[in-house]
Protein backbone atom coordinates (compact mmCIF):
# COMPACT_ATOMS: atom_id res chain seq x y z
CA UNK A 1 0.00 0.00 0.00
CA UNK A 2 0.98 3.99 -0.76
CA UNK A 3 -0.06 6.86 0.11
CA UNK A 4 -0.32 8.14 -3.49
CA UNK A 5 -4.16 8.42 -3.63
CA UNK A 6 -6.47 10.48 -6.09
CA UNK A 7 -9.09 13.01 -4.63
CA UNK A 8 -10.85 15.47 -7.00
CA UNK A 9 -9.49 15.08 -10.05
CA UNK A 10 -5.55 15.28 -8.75
CA UNK A 11 -3.35 13.37 -7.13
CA UNK A 12 -2.04 13.67 -3.63
CA UNK A 13 1.25 12.12 -2.08
CA UNK A 14 -0.07 12.01 1.52
CA UNK A 15 -2.33 15.67 2.20
CA UNK A 16 -0.12 17.29 -1.13
CA UNK A 17 -1.50 18.03 -4.22
CA UNK A 18 1.46 16.96 -6.74
CA UNK A 19 0.52 19.56 -9.04
CA UNK A 20 1.33 21.92 -5.97
CA UNK A 21 4.71 20.27 -5.34
CA UNK A 22 5.29 20.75 -9.33
CA UNK A 23 4.14 23.90 -9.39
CA UNK A 24 6.51 25.09 -6.42
CA UNK A 25 9.42 23.43 -6.92
CA UNK A 26 9.23 22.58 -10.60
CA UNK A 27 9.61 19.46 -13.30
CA UNK A 28 10.78 16.87 -13.20
CA UNK A 29 10.74 16.44 -9.53
CA UNK A 30 11.19 13.34 -7.53
CA UNK A 31 8.15 13.15 -4.62
CA UNK A 32 8.57 10.46 -1.48
CA UNK A 33 5.91 9.95 0.96
CA UNK A 34 7.82 9.81 4.42
CA UNK A 35 4.70 7.55 6.08
CA UNK A 36 5.04 4.92 2.94
CA UNK A 37 8.87 4.45 3.51
CA UNK A 38 8.26 3.83 7.36
CA UNK A 39 4.96 1.47 6.38
CA UNK A 40 7.00 -0.68 4.73
CA UNK A 41 9.89 -0.74 6.86
CA UNK A 42 7.81 -1.57 9.67
CA UNK A 43 6.38 -4.50 7.64
CA UNK A 44 9.39 -5.84 7.22
CA UNK A 45 10.55 -5.48 10.82
CA UNK A 46 6.76 -6.91 12.03
CA UNK A 47 6.73 -9.78 9.87
CA UNK A 48 10.41 -10.77 11.00
CA UNK A 49 10.26 -9.83 14.52
CA UNK A 50 10.54 -13.45 15.50
CA UNK A 51 14.30 -14.09 14.66
CA UNK A 52 14.86 -10.44 15.24
CA UNK A 53 16.20 -9.82 12.01
CA UNK A 54 18.48 -6.54 11.28
CA UNK A 55 17.20 -4.98 8.28
CA UNK A 56 19.60 -3.45 5.67
CA UNK A 57 18.42 -1.06 4.12
CA UNK A 58 19.54 -1.36 -0.06
CA UNK A 59 20.73 2.15 -0.42
CA UNK A 60 21.30 1.69 -3.99
CA UNK A 61 17.60 1.88 -4.04
CA UNK A 62 17.32 5.38 -3.00
CA UNK A 63 20.35 7.13 -1.53
CA UNK A 64 19.16 10.46 -0.60
CA UNK A 65 20.29 11.64 3.30
CA UNK A 66 17.15 12.59 4.18
CA UNK A 67 15.70 8.79 3.17
CA UNK A 68 18.63 6.84 4.81
CA UNK A 69 18.15 9.01 7.94
CA UNK A 70 14.39 8.58 8.26
CA UNK A 71 14.73 4.80 8.08
CA UNK A 72 17.91 4.61 10.24
CA UNK A 73 15.99 6.36 12.77
CA UNK A 74 13.33 3.73 12.51
CA UNK A 75 15.70 1.03 13.16
CA UNK A 76 17.43 0.04 10.17
CA UNK A 77 20.99 -0.59 9.07
CA UNK A 78 22.09 -0.04 5.05
CA UNK A 79 23.32 -2.57 2.17
CA UNK A 80 26.24 -0.46 0.51
CA UNK A 81 28.18 -1.66 -2.87
CA UNK A 82 30.70 1.29 -2.90
CA UNK A 83 32.99 3.61 -0.89
CA UNK A 84 30.24 6.63 -2.23
CA UNK A 85 27.59 4.70 -0.51
CA UNK A 86 29.75 4.50 2.77
CA UNK A 87 30.23 7.62 2.69
CA UNK A 88 26.67 8.81 2.18
CA UNK A 89 25.78 6.09 5.13
CA UNK A 90 28.11 7.91 8.07
CA UNK A 91 26.64 11.29 6.82
CA UNK A 92 23.32 10.20 7.03
CA UNK A 93 24.49 8.63 10.62
CA UNK A 94 24.12 4.76 10.16
CA UNK A 95 26.61 3.42 12.88
CA UNK A 96 29.21 1.49 11.41
CA UNK A 97 27.86 -1.99 13.34
CA UNK A 98 24.45 -1.28 11.10
CA UNK A 99 26.32 -1.22 7.82
CA UNK A 100 26.89 -4.33 4.91
CA UNK A 101 28.62 -4.26 2.09
CA UNK A 102 28.33 -6.31 -0.52
CA UNK A 103 29.92 -5.93 -4.26
CA UNK A 104 32.23 -8.03 -6.64
CA UNK A 105 34.84 -5.31 -7.38
CA UNK A 106 35.91 -3.34 -3.84
CA UNK A 107 38.88 -1.45 -4.25
CA UNK A 108 41.80 -1.63 -1.77
CA UNK A 109 40.77 2.30 -0.46
CA UNK A 110 37.49 1.30 -0.77
CA UNK A 111 38.28 -1.92 1.91
CA UNK A 112 40.18 0.42 3.97
CA UNK A 113 37.48 3.60 4.30
CA UNK A 114 35.36 0.31 4.93
CA UNK A 115 37.25 -1.06 8.25
CA UNK A 116 37.78 2.20 9.45
CA UNK A 117 33.97 2.75 9.78
CA UNK A 118 33.83 -0.71 11.35
CA UNK A 119 31.19 -2.14 9.28
CA UNK A 120 29.45 -4.86 10.56
CA UNK A 121 30.00 -7.11 7.66
CA UNK A 122 32.00 -7.89 4.12
CA UNK A 123 29.87 -9.80 2.10
CA UNK A 124 32.79 -11.40 0.32
CA UNK A 125 31.87 -12.68 -3.38
CA UNK A 126 35.73 -14.08 -4.47
CA UNK A 127 38.92 -15.50 -2.74
CA UNK A 128 41.22 -12.78 -3.51
CA UNK A 129 39.00 -10.91 -2.65
CA UNK A 130 38.51 -12.24 1.06
CA UNK A 131 42.96 -12.64 0.75
CA UNK A 132 43.21 -8.73 0.26
CA UNK A 133 40.54 -7.89 2.95
CA UNK A 134 43.17 -10.09 5.35
CA UNK A 135 46.01 -8.19 4.45
CA UNK A 136 44.25 -5.21 4.50
CA UNK A 137 42.74 -5.81 7.70
CA UNK A 138 46.43 -6.83 9.37
CA UNK A 139 47.89 -3.21 8.22
CA UNK A 140 45.29 -1.43 10.12
CA UNK A 141 45.43 -3.23 12.66
CA UNK A 142 40.98 -4.89 12.80
CA UNK A 143 39.43 -8.18 12.71
CA UNK A 144 36.60 -7.72 10.67
CA UNK A 145 33.40 -10.07 10.44
CA UNK A 146 32.76 -10.83 6.71
CA UNK A 147 29.95 -13.61 4.63
CA UNK A 148 30.85 -15.63 1.49
CA UNK A 149 28.05 -14.38 -1.01
CA UNK A 150 27.53 -18.11 -2.26
CA UNK A 151 25.38 -18.70 -5.72
CA UNK A 152 23.15 -21.13 -5.06
CA UNK A 153 22.28 -21.46 -9.31
CA UNK A 154 18.53 -20.91 -8.95
CA UNK A 155 16.37 -18.62 -11.29
CA UNK A 156 14.77 -16.10 -9.82
CA UNK A 157 12.18 -15.58 -12.54
CA UNK A 158 13.31 -11.97 -13.28
CA UNK A 159 14.88 -9.69 -15.58
CA UNK A 160 17.86 -11.53 -16.67
CA UNK A 161 19.96 -7.60 -16.31
CA UNK A 162 18.78 -8.45 -12.10
CA UNK A 163 19.08 -12.38 -11.94
CA UNK A 164 22.21 -12.71 -9.86
CA UNK A 165 22.31 -16.42 -8.65
CA UNK A 166 22.42 -18.38 -11.97
CA UNK A 167 26.12 -19.68 -12.25
CA UNK A 168 26.47 -18.08 -14.95
CA UNK A 169 26.01 -14.27 -13.38
CA UNK A 170 28.98 -12.72 -12.03
CA UNK A 171 27.98 -12.39 -8.51
CA UNK A 172 28.93 -15.00 -5.48
CA UNK A 173 30.50 -18.36 -5.21
CA UNK A 174 29.61 -21.82 -5.94
CA UNK A 175 28.97 -24.13 -2.83
CA UNK A 176 32.02 -26.30 -3.77
CA UNK A 177 34.41 -23.16 -3.89
CA UNK A 178 32.89 -21.83 -0.84
CA UNK A 179 33.34 -24.59 0.76
CA UNK A 180 36.94 -24.88 -0.04
CA UNK A 181 37.43 -21.48 1.39
CA UNK A 182 35.73 -22.06 4.63
CA UNK A 183 37.79 -25.15 5.26
CA UNK A 184 40.82 -24.29 4.03
CA UNK A 185 41.32 -20.21 3.18
CA UNK A 186 39.51 -19.30 6.25
CA UNK A 187 42.02 -21.13 8.90
CA UNK A 188 44.74 -19.26 7.45
CA UNK A 189 43.60 -16.04 7.51
CA UNK A 190 44.64 -14.37 10.40
CA UNK A 191 42.74 -11.12 10.48
CA UNK A 192 39.00 -11.69 8.86
CA UNK A 193 36.55 -13.86 11.32
CA UNK A 194 34.92 -15.75 8.46
CA UNK A 195 31.44 -16.25 10.06
CA UNK A 196 28.76 -15.88 7.59
CA UNK A 197 26.47 -16.66 4.58
CA UNK A 198 24.82 -14.27 2.07
CA UNK A 199 22.91 -14.97 -0.45
CA UNK A 200 20.76 -12.73 -2.85
CA UNK A 201 19.40 -14.25 -5.93
CA UNK A 202 18.08 -11.30 -7.88
CA UNK A 203 15.05 -8.25 -7.49
CA UNK A 204 11.83 -7.57 -8.37
CA UNK A 205 11.22 -11.55 -7.80
CA UNK A 206 7.39 -11.86 -7.15
CA UNK A 207 6.67 -15.53 -5.85
CA UNK A 208 8.63 -17.05 -2.63
CA UNK A 209 9.51 -20.45 -4.34
CA UNK A 210 13.06 -19.30 -6.05
CA UNK A 211 13.75 -17.62 -2.22
CA UNK A 212 12.57 -20.74 -0.54
CA UNK A 213 14.62 -22.82 -3.12
CA UNK A 214 17.85 -21.19 -3.09
CA UNK A 215 17.43 -20.81 1.11
CA UNK A 216 17.24 -24.40 1.18
CA UNK A 217 19.77 -25.18 -0.57
CA UNK A 218 22.22 -22.93 1.92
CA UNK A 219 20.55 -24.12 4.55
CA UNK A 220 21.99 -27.82 4.01
CA UNK A 221 25.11 -25.91 3.06
CA UNK A 222 25.44 -24.02 6.61
CA UNK A 223 24.79 -27.49 7.98
CA UNK A 224 27.02 -29.43 6.29
CA UNK A 225 29.84 -26.57 6.84
CA UNK A 226 29.19 -26.38 10.14
CA UNK A 227 29.48 -29.95 10.55
CA UNK A 228 32.96 -30.01 9.13
CA UNK A 229 34.43 -27.41 12.00
CA UNK A 230 33.10 -24.02 10.31
CA UNK A 231 31.61 -21.34 12.77
CA UNK A 232 28.59 -19.38 10.61
CA UNK A 233 26.74 -17.37 13.11
CA UNK A 234 25.12 -14.79 10.69
CA UNK A 235 22.88 -15.42 7.38
CA UNK A 236 22.12 -12.61 5.15
CA UNK A 237 19.36 -13.34 3.15
CA UNK A 238 19.70 -10.29 0.46
CA UNK A 239 16.79 -8.53 -0.83
CA UNK A 240 13.98 -9.30 -4.10
CA UNK A 241 11.22 -8.95 -2.84
CA UNK A 242 9.07 -7.31 -5.86
CA UNK A 243 6.30 -4.82 -5.71
CA UNK A 244 3.15 -3.98 -7.98
CA UNK A 245 4.09 -1.48 -11.10
CA UNK A 246 1.49 -3.04 -13.15
CA UNK A 247 -0.54 -6.27 -12.55
CA UNK A 248 2.41 -8.07 -10.62
CA UNK A 249 1.02 -9.87 -7.54
CA UNK A 250 4.13 -10.18 -5.32
CA UNK A 251 4.06 -11.93 -1.75
CA UNK A 252 3.41 -9.54 0.91
CA UNK A 253 5.87 -9.28 3.71
CA UNK A 254 4.10 -11.48 5.83
CA UNK A 255 3.34 -14.30 3.41
CA UNK A 256 7.34 -14.05 2.92
CA UNK A 257 8.33 -14.41 6.52
CA UNK A 258 5.47 -17.07 6.74
CA UNK A 259 7.38 -19.47 4.28
CA UNK A 260 10.62 -18.98 5.14
CA UNK A 261 10.81 -18.28 8.79
CA UNK A 262 10.72 -22.00 9.13
CA UNK A 263 13.87 -22.48 7.63
CA UNK A 264 15.63 -19.32 8.63
CA UNK A 265 14.31 -20.94 12.72
CA UNK A 266 15.71 -23.94 12.16
CA UNK A 267 19.51 -22.71 11.03
CA UNK A 268 19.39 -20.88 14.77
CA UNK A 269 21.43 -18.24 12.98
CA UNK A 270 21.23 -14.17 13.51
CA UNK A 271 19.30 -13.44 10.49
CA UNK A 272 20.27 -9.63 8.31
CA UNK A 273 18.38 -8.82 4.92
CA UNK A 274 18.58 -5.82 2.65
CA UNK A 275 15.27 -5.06 1.10
CA UNK A 276 15.48 -2.10 -1.31
CA UNK A 277 12.72 -2.07 -3.71
CA UNK A 278 9.99 -3.04 -1.58
CA UNK A 279 10.81 -0.23 1.01
CA UNK A 280 11.32 2.61 -1.76
CA UNK A 281 10.00 1.40 -5.18
CA UNK A 282 6.14 2.49 -4.55
CA UNK A 283 6.97 4.89 -2.02
CA UNK A 284 8.02 7.85 -4.68
CA UNK A 285 6.65 8.73 -7.71
CA UNK A 286 8.62 11.16 -10.76
CA UNK A 287 6.42 14.75 -11.46
CA UNK A 288 7.01 15.47 -15.20
CA UNK A 289 5.15 18.27 -17.36
CA UNK A 290 3.87 17.70 -20.71
CA UNK A 291 5.63 20.04 -23.12
CA UNK A 292 4.30 19.26 -26.65
CA UNK A 293 1.74 16.73 -27.98
CA UNK A 294 3.04 15.71 -31.31
CA UNK A 295 0.24 13.70 -33.54
CA UNK A 296 2.00 11.95 -36.39
CA UNK A 297 0.57 9.94 -39.45
CA UNK A 298 1.86 6.50 -37.44
CA UNK A 299 1.44 7.98 -33.78
CA UNK A 300 1.39 10.33 -30.81
CA UNK A 301 3.87 11.42 -28.63
CA UNK A 302 3.42 12.77 -26.05
CA UNK A 303 7.04 15.08 -25.45
CA UNK A 304 7.41 15.53 -21.43
CA UNK A 305 10.72 17.21 -19.55
CA UNK A 306 11.39 14.11 -17.73
CA UNK A 307 13.93 11.97 -19.82
CA UNK A 308 15.91 8.70 -19.63
CA UNK A 309 18.26 10.16 -17.67
CA UNK A 310 15.90 11.11 -14.56
CA UNK A 311 14.38 7.32 -15.12
CA UNK A 312 16.35 5.15 -16.82
CA UNK A 313 13.73 1.62 -16.09
CA UNK A 314 11.87 1.82 -18.72
CA UNK A 315 14.63 2.25 -21.73
CA UNK A 316 16.64 -0.33 -19.76
CA UNK A 317 14.43 -3.30 -18.80
CA UNK A 318 11.35 -2.42 -20.52
CA UNK A 319 9.89 -1.80 -17.12
CA UNK A 320 6.39 -0.78 -16.86
CA UNK A 321 5.02 2.51 -14.81
CA UNK A 322 1.68 3.47 -14.44
CA UNK A 323 0.96 7.07 -15.43
CA UNK A 324 -0.85 9.45 -14.06
CA UNK A 325 -1.94 12.81 -16.05
CA UNK A 326 -3.38 15.57 -14.42
CA UNK A 327 -6.07 16.75 -13.99
CA UNK A 328 -7.49 13.45 -14.04
CA UNK A 329 -10.51 13.31 -14.94
CA UNK A 330 -12.09 9.73 -14.59
CA UNK A 331 -13.81 7.97 -17.58
CA UNK A 332 -13.09 10.12 -20.89
CA UNK A 333 -12.19 9.35 -24.10
CA UNK A 334 -8.44 7.56 -24.52
CA UNK A 335 -6.20 7.31 -26.78
CA UNK A 336 -2.57 5.51 -27.14
CA UNK A 337 0.58 7.76 -26.82
CA UNK A 338 4.41 7.40 -26.43
CA UNK A 339 5.45 9.42 -23.52
CA UNK A 340 9.04 10.79 -24.60
CA UNK A 341 11.75 12.43 -23.08
CA UNK A 342 13.98 15.14 -24.87
CA UNK A 343 17.03 13.20 -25.17
CA UNK A 344 18.22 12.71 -28.45
CA UNK A 345 17.71 8.81 -28.10
CA UNK A 346 15.31 7.04 -30.05
CA UNK A 347 15.21 4.73 -26.45
CA UNK A 348 14.81 7.81 -25.06
CA UNK A 349 10.73 6.91 -23.34
CA UNK A 350 9.08 6.67 -19.81
CA UNK A 351 6.00 4.81 -21.97
CA UNK A 352 4.99 3.02 -24.83
CA UNK A 353 1.74 2.78 -26.42
CA UNK A 354 0.11 3.55 -23.29
CA UNK A 355 -3.82 4.43 -23.18
CA UNK A 356 -3.78 8.27 -22.22
CA UNK A 357 -6.90 10.32 -21.37
CA UNK A 358 -7.01 12.04 -25.50
CA UNK A 359 -7.05 15.40 -24.31
CA UNK A 360 -3.67 15.58 -23.15
CA UNK A 361 -2.31 18.69 -23.23
CA UNK A 362 0.79 21.15 -23.51
CA UNK A 363 1.13 21.98 -19.04
CA UNK A 364 -0.47 18.96 -17.53
CA UNK A 365 1.90 17.81 -15.25
CA UNK A 366 1.97 13.38 -15.32
CA UNK A 367 2.91 11.21 -12.46
CA UNK A 368 5.08 7.99 -13.19
CA UNK A 369 4.30 6.02 -10.51
CA UNK A 370 6.28 3.52 -8.87
CA UNK A 371 9.78 5.61 -8.93
CA UNK A 372 10.86 5.41 -6.11
CA UNK A 373 13.59 2.72 -5.75
CA UNK A 374 15.83 2.77 -8.84
CA UNK A 375 15.00 5.96 -9.86
CA UNK A 376 17.01 8.70 -8.79
CA UNK A 377 19.84 6.40 -7.66
CA UNK A 378 20.09 5.68 -11.37
CA UNK A 379 19.80 9.15 -13.14
CA UNK A 380 22.44 10.68 -15.03
CA UNK A 381 23.48 14.18 -16.60
CA UNK A 382 23.68 12.26 -20.18
CA UNK A 383 23.05 15.37 -22.77
CA UNK A 384 23.83 17.55 -20.10
CA UNK A 385 20.54 17.55 -18.43
CA UNK A 386 20.51 18.60 -14.53
CA UNK A 387 19.49 16.03 -12.50
CA UNK A 388 16.05 15.96 -10.80
CA UNK A 389 15.38 17.53 -7.50
CA UNK A 390 14.01 15.27 -4.36
CA UNK A 391 10.90 16.14 -2.14
CA UNK A 392 9.99 14.27 0.80
CA UNK A 393 6.01 14.94 1.58
CA UNK A 394 5.08 14.00 5.57
CA UNK A 395 1.51 14.74 6.14
CA UNK A 396 0.47 18.13 5.08
CA UNK A 397 3.73 19.73 4.26
CA UNK A 398 6.90 19.08 1.80
CA UNK A 399 10.58 19.85 1.46
CA UNK A 400 13.23 19.34 -1.00
CA UNK A 401 15.66 16.87 0.11
CA UNK A 402 17.70 17.33 -3.05
CA UNK A 403 18.24 20.54 -4.92
CA UNK A 404 18.07 20.62 -8.34
CA UNK A 405 21.38 20.62 -10.20
CA UNK A 406 22.52 23.99 -11.66
CA UNK A 407 24.49 24.40 -14.75
CA UNK A 408 27.31 25.05 -12.66
CA UNK A 409 27.31 21.15 -11.05
CA UNK A 410 27.38 20.30 -14.64
CA UNK A 411 30.65 22.07 -15.44
CA UNK A 412 32.49 22.05 -12.26
CA UNK A 413 35.08 19.41 -12.64
CA UNK A 414 35.89 19.47 -16.09
CA UNK A 415 39.14 21.66 -16.72
CA UNK A 416 39.47 23.64 -20.10
CA UNK A 417 43.02 23.07 -20.75
CA UNK A 418 45.57 24.48 -23.48
CA UNK A 419 44.67 23.14 -26.94
N1 LIG B 1 21.32 -6.94 -1.84
C1 LIG B 1 22.13 -7.04 -2.90
C2 LIG B 1 23.42 -7.73 -2.75
C3 LIG B 1 21.75 -6.49 -4.13
O1 LIG B 1 22.55 -6.60 -5.17
C4 LIG B 1 20.49 -5.83 -4.23
C5 LIG B 1 20.06 -5.24 -5.50
C6 LIG B 1 19.69 -5.74 -3.09
C7 LIG B 1 20.12 -6.31 -1.91
C8 LIG B 1 18.36 -5.04 -3.09
O2 LIG B 1 17.46 -5.65 -3.93
P1 LIG B 1 15.91 -5.21 -3.95
O3 LIG B 1 15.33 -5.54 -2.59
O4 LIG B 1 15.86 -3.75 -4.21
O5 LIG B 1 15.33 -6.00 -5.03
N2 LIG B 1 18.21 -1.37 -11.09
C9 LIG B 1 17.35 -2.53 -11.06
C10 LIG B 1 17.51 -3.31 -9.77
C11 LIG B 1 18.94 -3.73 -9.47
C12 LIG B 1 19.08 -4.48 -8.17
C13 LIG B 1 20.51 -4.64 -7.83
N3 LIG B 1 20.76 -5.27 -6.57
C14 LIG B 1 15.92 -2.08 -11.30
O6 LIG B 1 15.68 -0.90 -11.50
O7 LIG B 1 15.02 -2.91 -11.36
Amino acid sequence: MHDFKLKNNTLYCEQVPLERIAAAVGTPVFVYSRKTLLDHLRKLQRAFAPVDALICYSMKANSNLSICRLLTQAGAGVDIVSGGELYRAKKAGVPGEKIVYASVGKTMEEIEEALAAGIAFFNVESKPELELIDAVAGRLKKCPAAAIRVNPDVDAHTHHYITTAKKQNKFGIDFDAAEEIFLRTAPRLRHVRLCGIHVHIGSQIEHVTPFVEALKKTAAFIARLNGRGAAITHLNIGGGLGIIYHREKPQTADAYARVILPILRKTGLRIIMEPGRFIAGNAGVLLTKVLYVKDTAAKRFVIVDAAMNDLIRPSFYGAYHDLVVMPAARGGRRRAADVVGPVCESGDFLAKDRLLPAGVRQGNVIAVLSAGAYGFSMSSNYNSRRRAAEVLVSGDRYRVIRKRETYQDLVRNDVIGES
